[in-house]
């Protein structure tokens, strides 16, 4: 058996984790709302069409926040369209997607919905196609207490407070060729500038959060971060990536590579918000959002070109397999390792679209593999992620060099004292032969051992197969002395929770 070593040690925090670390994405997309969490006359639907047993799944999630509405939705989104009676909500064509918005989940209903579901919402504001009296009017729509248009106008539809919405992002990719209203980097700039100047008008506290490079292979990358940040470096409080990998070769050992490409376009967004803070002068450090994070390569978006303008269409519909939650486990830990600057992370998107959580129409919900890693690190993964001095057999893989099968963070609880061990093996035949030094720690022994693994690496969870690859908590992990042994089997995704001995 191969042998990897880490050694942990309290004092060296990376930073401590931000509570939004493990949010959530939702859009009008596909059937990630009709037909996902709102699907009125399901059998298990609330009086408000919400459904009731996929809430209970999401809240197994513990998603602290989730971006609404969009996503390249947004680009071409009219809030009002979704406030005011249901019956004189207009239907409009939502070019994004080439499908047919009926507006019957709108603005309040999605406030209701995430009250319900105890999450934050971070609303995405569409600063392509419409204009700064839109946010204006909007922010006042959503968060003024009363005695004015468009807070009066909330009321009249049944909300009395206000909704208290206090993060906002500007826009979406609006880097990209395929987003309604592309951008240069200078007008973005502008007008991102002159919306957020709106928000922090309306409430210095309010979470303002920029677009960065969407995508590294952009022509714009990586001027486009300093141009931005340059004009609205002192309105906005994050700049966001998105980060999407995916294994079309099939060349495995190569897709669980990528979290280096993750980390050099983490890296790279970090550099351009210190270069823009050294070049303004500014005491002010900005953190990283990424907004939208995945594993996604089964479906693609031009699918939208099959069979357009339906409502609710199967889009996007990832069908995620065993390996793809070992990625998702390495992604996991790359957005720990770098928690210091990344205070924000959405998982793109929640239910159905490129999604952890499938529904059936009418039917039932399951969870696929990428559920899992989520869902642990959503639970275990909160205080400090620690300095991981690791070493480890490496690889070389198609395209990256020195990749490490061990894959892996320590995570310290400062309230309950806990110690948690995220570790993924890369490798897909060898077990791995951990030994941890808890330096500093002493103490401590094994609460849990989780370990997620599977003999085939395409393994799936299914309507009709739901429960099919589960992880189980039988894993060998030993404490002796200040050294933690664990055998992590190949191909593998692990979690060792680690308490204090009783006195
Ligand atoms: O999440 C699906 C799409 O991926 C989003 O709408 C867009 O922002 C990204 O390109």
């Amino acid at each position: 058996m191969d042998k990897a070593k880490m050694v942990i040690d309290r004092d060296f925090k990376i930073g401590r984790i931000g509570k939004n670390m493990y949010g959530s994405f939702v859009e009008n997309l596909g059937r990630c709302i009709y037909g996902g969490i709102y699907e009125p006359g399901h059998p298990n639907a609330d009086s408000r069409g919400f459904r009731r047993d996929v809430l209970e799944v999401i809240k197994e999630l513990k998603v602290p926040i989730i971006r609404y509405p969009g996503g390249n939705f947004v680009s071409t989104y009219r809030w009002e369209d979704g406030i005011g009676p249901l019956k004189d909500r207009p239907a409009r064509l939502d070019l994004a997607w080439k499908s047919i918005e009926p507006n019957t989940f709108g603005l309040n209903e999605c406030m209701d919905w995430a009250r319900a579901a105890d999450i934050d919402i971070m609303m995405t504001l569409n600063v392509s196609t419409r204009g700064i009296l839109d946010t204006q009017n909007m922010v006042e729509y959503c968060n003024f207490p009363g005695g004015t248009y468009w807070s009066d106008l909330r009321k009249s539809h049944g909300y009395k407070e206000p909704h208290n919405i206090k993060s906002w992002c500007l826009g979406n990719e609006p880097d990209g060729d395929w987003q309604v209203a592309q951008k240069t980097p200078m007008e973005y700039a502008r007008i991102a500038r002159e919306h957020a100047k709106v928000l922090k008008l309306m409430d210095p506290d309010y979470e303002v959060t920029v677009s960065g490079s969407s995508l590294r292979r952009l022509k714009t990358f990586p001027e486009w971060d300093s141009t931005v940040l340059e004009e609205a470096y002192n309105y906005v409080d994050n700049v966001s990536i998105h980060c999407y990998y995916g294994n079309k070769s099939g060349d495995t050992p190569n897709f669980l590579g990528k979290t280096f490409e993750m980390q050099d376009f983490i890296s790279s967004a970090i550099a351009a918000c210190d270069y823009v803070k050294i070049k303004l002068r500014s005491p002010k450090k900005l953190c990283l959002s990424i907004d939208e994070w995945n594993v996604w390569y089964h479906t693609h978006d031009d699918d939208r070109h099959k069979d357009p303008w339906k409502s609710a269409p199967h889009l996007l519909e990832e069908d995620y397999t065993f390996e793809d939650a070992v990625m998702v486990g390495c992604m996991l830990i790359t957005l720990l390792k770098n928690c210091d600057r990344v205070k924000q992370s959405c998982f793109s998107e929640l239910v159905n679209a490129i999604s952890p959580i499938m529904t059936e129409n009418g039917g039932s919900v399951w969870r696929q593999t990428t559920f899992y890693p989520l869902m642990h690190a959503s639970h275990y993964g909160h205080g400090y992620a620690l300095i991981p001095a690791v070493h480890s057999p490496k690889y070389d893989s198609t395209e990256f060099n020195d990749v490490p099968y061990l894959e892996s963070v320590a995570v310290w609880d400062d309230e309950t004292d806990e110690m948690v061990i995220f570790a993924v093996n890369r490798s897909l035949d060898e077990a791995l032969d951990l030994e941890c030094d808890l330096r500093g720690f002493g103490d401590y022994r094994v609460k849990e051992h989780i370990v997620y693994e599977s003999g085939d690496k395409l393994a799936r969870n299914t309507k009709d197969n739901p429960f099919f690859i589960v992880p189980h908590n039988r894993g060998n992990a030993s404490v002796d002395g200040d050294k933690v042994q664990a055998a992590l089997p190949a191909l593998s995704w692990n979690v060792i929770r680690l308490n204090k001995k009783e006195k």
